[in-house]
């Protein structure tokens, strides 16, 4: 590492200390200015421990006053180094006021106060507050706020903030003032400030008792015809919550705002959400049937934080999962009620088995509850956040549905108005059900992937059926002991003559056995059904078994992953050299042509199991992962699967009905097949004439793109004609570059280096927008494999190159694009040392942000 002259120190879970000072009430003053905006904050303090200094937290601020009861501090009463102002005597009671100056143009990192265009926009989780006002900013002291916001009248017609707008006037030299009263005490993290002129949207909600709550979508200037679809599907959660959870919303408005500079998807600020305008926008022509899912279940997500987050939040940051694993959890049960509950499993499962199996097995490894963090934004994880959301789903899985909901209202009765702890949500669920849950909470601590191992024996004299499951976790970089979980098994068996039964095992040893008497004939056993828990399956089941259960299991899910195991097997089969001929079986090709014949009503499901699995999943099932060999096996069953089932792909294509644009369950379906036909057909020589007219007919979004990936997979001369002509004709919506963006990042040939180099000398192009550079390189890194792993090391490059530039502008961002790189360990020699060597020249500066510092740092030692 380059000498380091900042002090970096991890924070570890177990030195929490409750905060030596309260501050019940806050008064927060904007002047807003580009470049010198004044914040004034008029605090009441108390004392909780005894001798403490006062010390606060504070970020790239200018300080101009501190007063303490009104009397003016001298330099020499406080201390100002490091990022903090420390204050050592201070009363046990009193009243602080602290006058600060800060530079929003000049936060291209998107913390704290930044522009966002002309608009002024705040994002304060984890740690932006610091760079507002010196502050406790952590999420265990809760404040009433009151804020006051003044702006140029002309200019910024909307100055938001949270909670109910109690006053609004303009001065005589044409100022606007408006203040904001938030009843609900919360940590700053909360804390949100927009001030701009917006497209303004309304609508309303009655809620379960009666009461009316006003909803605005602000949106930018000339969007408002793509906010309907996000305020519907608002309406569509609060309703859901009060079903579901018998949750009420609590204010009599609710704000939500979408902003083209963001650095993640939304925020839960109390409310006032702020979007990211990508999960707020979307019309026919412009959003795929993907990104109106998207937009639901984000809508959703930001809402059910109203009660699990901000109600109730976390007492600290390792206890994210409390509030993100259980959101998450809400979102995916409400998107499952509102469309294809299988399909958004299907969806979880795949985010669970590549990006939250890979950050298992690198050096970021960690439990959904990390035990140590240097820089928090770097623990917004797929592990925190969606194995989080798996380890609640097992406890519903365990304690039912009906417990589940009873554990809920008992967390949720006890800590209202409270700081929490996953500690805290394990006991309301275990005292709410009488049900030990203390080896499930293992569940907190330990991190890695499990390996569960499962075998059967059948009897036929005694009728007797034996399963026999094992788990184990490999050593993670972050822990090396691991101990026994407590894992629910769903399981399904097939008998003959359609006989079908369903059991729940609960496996809580390294080994365990299970017996079932009177089964009539050995059945055929589907492990794991709807994914009961977040591991890994090694099965002993036959090829002929799982197709078996691909074709006849209850479970949409375990079909489809049935199918994918399959295929797993298939290609493992090719790289370790036994089936040089890419041998299939002809079961599997009539159960194809079956499903392609009949797909039936549910169209998408037929779609995801006529898919082979992607890179990144078959990736997850090595420690040395072979690229060339999974890409070159994927490339041949591919093409197998084209060429056979040929005239069928077109049969099915040209039979599924197309009909005007609409977003339900149906539509989406048969999209998704006709799609998934493109896809293969693609790969005959004289697909051209359909993938263009596919393009042209288009009346929406999702069969454009349907057209664009087509061919840009099967890499035909249409993708270049095509690509064209879409970032010709969209080339001044941000949104839709977007896509041409990732289109472009994800060739899987070589010309993707030159047209990335195009992209960004595109007039939309700015590294300062997140959304344009993860178009760009996100894609490139996650979703092109072939390039990215280009054997002349020009794909990891590639990547140093935008992850040095993006530090130096938003470190938040640049720490997630070097994801790809740290696990360098699990490649071939060369490629580990073309990794390496990049990941040294990043290590090297001497500037690093602590987001990329620790990243590289874990991933170097
Ligand atoms: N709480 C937000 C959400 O889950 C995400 C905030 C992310 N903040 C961050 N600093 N990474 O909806
Ligand atoms: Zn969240």
């Amino acid at each position: 590492m380059a000498t380091d002259q900042q002090n970096r120190q991890a924070k570890s879970r177990h030195d929490y200390q409750p905060p030596a000072f309260l501050i019940p009430t806050i008064d927060l003053h904007f002047e807003l200015d580009s470049a010198a905006t004044i914040v004034s904050s008029v605090m009441q303090l108390r004392r909780q421990t005894a001798g403490a200094a006062l010390k606060l937290d504070g970020q790239h601020l200018k300080l101009l006053q501190v007063l303490i009861d009104n009397k003016q501090l001298s330099d020499a009463q406080y201390d100002l180094s490091g990022e903090s102002l420390t204050i050592p005597d201070v009363p046990d009671a009193f009243e602080l006021k602290i006058v600060t100056q800060i530079a929003p143009v000049e936060n291209t990192a998107l913390e704290g106060l930044y522009m966002a265009g002309n608009s002024y926009c705040t994002q304060c989780e984890a740690e932006g507050f610091r760079r507002i006002s010196y502050f406790l900013d952590r999420p265990d002291v809760l404040s009433e706020y009151r804020v006051t916001i003044k702006a140029a009248a002309a200019s910024y017609p909307y100055l938001l903030s949270n909670g109910n707008k109690i006053a609004e006037h303009i001065t005589a030299d044409g100022s606007r003032i408006v203040q904001w009263h938030d009843p609900f005490p919360k940590p700053c993290y909360l804390f949100a400030l927009v001030a701009g002129d917006y497209d303004l949207l309304e609508d309303n909600f009655i809620t379960a008792s009666g009461r009316e709550v006003a909803l605005q979508l602000f949106v930018d200037k000339g969007q408002a015809h793509r906010g309907d679809f996000a305020l519907q599907a608002l309406k569509r959660a609060m309703r859901w919550d009060e079903q579901r959870f018998n949750l009420e919303y609590d204010l009599d408005i609710y704000m939500v705002v979408a902003t083209d500079f963001f650095n993640m998807g939304a925020m839960e600020n109390k409310g006032l959400n702020v979007f990211n305008s990508k999960y707020v926008l979307a019309e026919t022509a412009t959003a795929t049937d993907r990104d109106y899912f998207n937009i639901e279940s984000i809508i959703g997500h930001e809402y059910f934080h109203n009660w699990t987050g901000n109600r109730v939040t976390c007492q600290d940051w390792f206890q994210l999962s409390l509030k993100e694993g259980l959101t998450v959890f809400r979102d995916q049960e409400f998107s499952a009620d509102m469309g294809s509950a299988t399909l958004c499993r299907i969806d979880a499962v795949k985010l669970i088995r590549t990006a939250q199996f890979a950050e298992d097995a690198s050096p970021m490894a960690h439990p959904i509850r990390p035990e140590s963090v240097l820089e928090m934004n770097n623990f917004y994880t797929v592990t925190v956040y969606d194995k989080g959301a798996e380890v609640i789903r097992m406890l519903q899985t365990i304690l039912g549905k009906e417990g589940f909901a009873q554990g809920m209202a008992l967390y949720l009765k006890r800590h209202d108005g409270q700081a929490a702890t996953c500690d805290d949500f394990i006991r309301a669920m275990q005292d709410a059900n009488r049900y030990d849950l203390s080896q499930f909470a293992l569940w907190y601590s330990q991190s890695g992937t499990t390996q569960l191992t499962a075998s059967q024996q059948y009897d036929a004299a005694t009728q007797v059926l034996t399963l026999t499951l094992g788990q184990s976790t490999a050593a993670t970089a972050d822990q090396s002991v691991k101990k026994a979980l407590l894992i629910p098994v769903r399981i399904e068996l097939l008998l003959s003559g359609n006989e079908k039964q369903s059991h729940l095992l609960l496996l809580t040893e390294y080994d365990q056995v299970f017996s079932f008497n009177n089964i009539s004939n050995e059945p055929v056993v589907v492990w794991l059904e709807h994914f009961s828990a977040p591991v890994k399956l090694q099965q002993q089941s036959s090829d002929d078994a799982l197709l078996h259960i691909a074709a006849f299991a209850t479970d949409g899910v375990a079909r489809w992953d049935a199918i994918q195991q399959f295929w797993s097997r298939k290609v493992a089969e090719v790289i370790a050299g036994k089936n040089a001929q890419h041998v299939l079986p002809p079961k599997l090709f009539q159960m194809m042509q079956s499903w392609l014949r009949d797909p039936g009503d549910d169209k998408a499901l037929i779609a995801e199991l006529l898919s082979l699995p992607d890179f990144e999943t078959l990736a997850e099932q090595y420690e040395q992962i072979p690229v060339d060999g999974i890409l070159s096996a994927l490339e041949q069953f591919r093409q197998i699967i084209a060429d056979r089932l040929q005239s069928d792909f077109v049969s099915c294509y040209q039979q599924v009905p197309v009909s005007a644009y609409q977003y339900d369950e149906a539509s989406v379906g048969n999209r998704r097949l006709r799609a998934l036909c493109l896809g293969y057909i693609a790969f005959q020589h004289n697909s051209q004439q359909l993938l263009q007219a596919h393009y042209h007919q288009a009346d929406n979004m999702s069969d454009t793109i349907a057209a664009l990936m087509a061919s840009q997979q099967a890499q035909t001369d249409t993708f270049k004609a095509l690509l064209a002509d879409f970032s010709q004709r969209w080339n001044s919506d941000v949104l839709v570059m977007d896509k041409a963006f990732g289109l472009a990042a994800t060739q899987p040939s070589e010309q993707v280096f030159t047209s990335i180099e195009e992209m960004q000398s595109h007039p939309l192009f700015s590294w300062k927008n997140p959304n344009r550079v993860r178009a760009l390189f996100s894609a490139f890194s996650m979703r092109n494999p072939r390039q990215f792993h280009s054997a002349d090391g020009k794909g990891y490059q590639l990547l140093q190159y935008a992850v040095a530039k993006m530090d130096a502008i938003n470190p938040q961002v640049a720490a997630r694009l070097i994801t790809p790189l740290l696990s360098w360990r699990r490649y071939d020699e060369s490629r580990q040392q073309a990794m390496r060597n990049v990941l040294q020249v990043l290590a090297d500066s001497s500037s690093l942000s602590n987001d990329v510092f620790e990243k590289v740092s874990r991933s170097l030692s």
